[in-house]
């Protein structure tokens, strides 16, 4: 009997001493971390909205980790695949997912989803958050925002509206206004809003609800028009672009934030030092004045947490995943 309760100790002793040397291993390798490049995955198109505020943040996280930061735009069905691409990646600090409110709504839109959005990743900290801008092709036939709403209750399903698949954020603006404006419109999907934009621009397709990081420059450059903010409050980037509350449309009001995620299991120091350099960038006013420029509020520092990302994405998978199947939305 003795001897077999030393031999559990001893066993228990090794593992002790095995785990101290791994922990001794997580240190040193969180100590020389990063010494190669890091992958940031962008779960949408390259050119939309996420990509955008993905390479602001890139750049700026890149000079302060003194490694190359490279954006894979690994899109397709919402965002869940290049999301279960850094789900099952190495937990070492080298692969990372910039996620917006998919990372919440795809535990509802699809049921067999190879991840678990907390089960399965680090929170790092939020990035950003901003508005979202209801916007048309050029050729659109309304004046202005009466008309606009007008033209949508009258035709219906003949309007296509863009957006970047079930859950994303334009999909969700759009659900949001057929239920506001009582219409029912017909919706074509892409794999991000960059495509889709694309489409607006030549005419394929009729209107569009992104955020502004994806629509503010077409707009200012005259390639699409701007109908209304979907909130209650103007943006000074658009001064002259009301919002869609100005019109009675109170039950539309829908902003967009960012987070960083790492795969779980990545070691806490290696966590650690990608929260200091994303609050860094944070704080950096290069970083705040290129988002401001489009509309995008940068987070203040003390949201660039894990603690405040979990508690956001906590909130949105309580919230929105009911908002979709009661929107009537059926999971894939
Ligand atoms: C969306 O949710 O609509 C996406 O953010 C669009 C994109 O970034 O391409």
């Amino acid at each position: 009997m003795m001897l077999k309760i030393r031999r559990c100790f001893s066993l228990l002793s090794l593992s002790l001493s095995a785990l101290g040397l791994a922990g001794l291993g997580l240190q040193a390798h969180a100590q020389g971390y990063p010494n190669k490049p890091i992958t940031m995955v962008m779960p949408y198109a390259a050119g939309g909205p996420g990509d955008t505020i993905t390479r602001v943040y890139a750049g700026a996280m890149q000079k302060i980790l003194g490694q190359q930061i490279v954006v894979d735009n690994t899109a397709g069905a919402s965002g869940s695949i290049g999301t279960a691409k850094v789900a099952r990646s190495n937990p070492d600090g080298y692969t990372l997912l910039m996620i917006h409110v998919s990372h919440a709504t795809n535990l509802a839109m699809y049921k067999k989803l190879s991840y678990h959005p907390v089960k399965d990743f680090e929170p790092i900290g939020s990035a950003t958050n901003g508005p979202m801008l209801i916007v048309a092709r050029n050729g659109f036939p309304a004046k202005n925002l009466t008309e606009f709403v007008a033209y949508l209750k009258a035709n219906g399903k003949k309007v296509n509206l863009a957006h970047a698949g079930v859950g994303s954020a334009s999909h969700l603006c759009g659900l949001m206004l057929m239920s506001a404006l009582n219409v029912q419109l017909n919706e074509i999907p892409y794999k991000g809003t960059g495509p889709a934009l694309a489409d607006l621009m030549g005419g394929q397709v009729d209107v569009l609800c992104d955020q502004t990081s994806g629509t503010v420059p077409s707009v200012k450059g005259e390639k699409i028009k701007a109908y209304a903010i979907a909130g209650k409050q103007r943006l000074p980037s658009l001064p002259d672009t009301p919002a869609i509350s100005e019109v009675g449309v109170d039950n539309l009001d829908i902003s967009i934030s960012f987070g960083l995620y790492a795969p779980k299991g990545t070691p806490k120091p290696v966590l650690a030092r990608l929260t200091a350099a994303l609050q860094q960038s944070v704080a950096d006013p290069e970083v705040r004045n290129r988002l401001d420029a489009m509309g995008i509020s940068v987070v203040n520092v003390d949201k660039a947490t894990p603690e405040a990302l979990a508690a956001h994405l906590k909130n949105e998978i309580d919230i929105l995943g009911g908002l979709l199947i009661k929107a009537g939305v059926e999971p894939n």
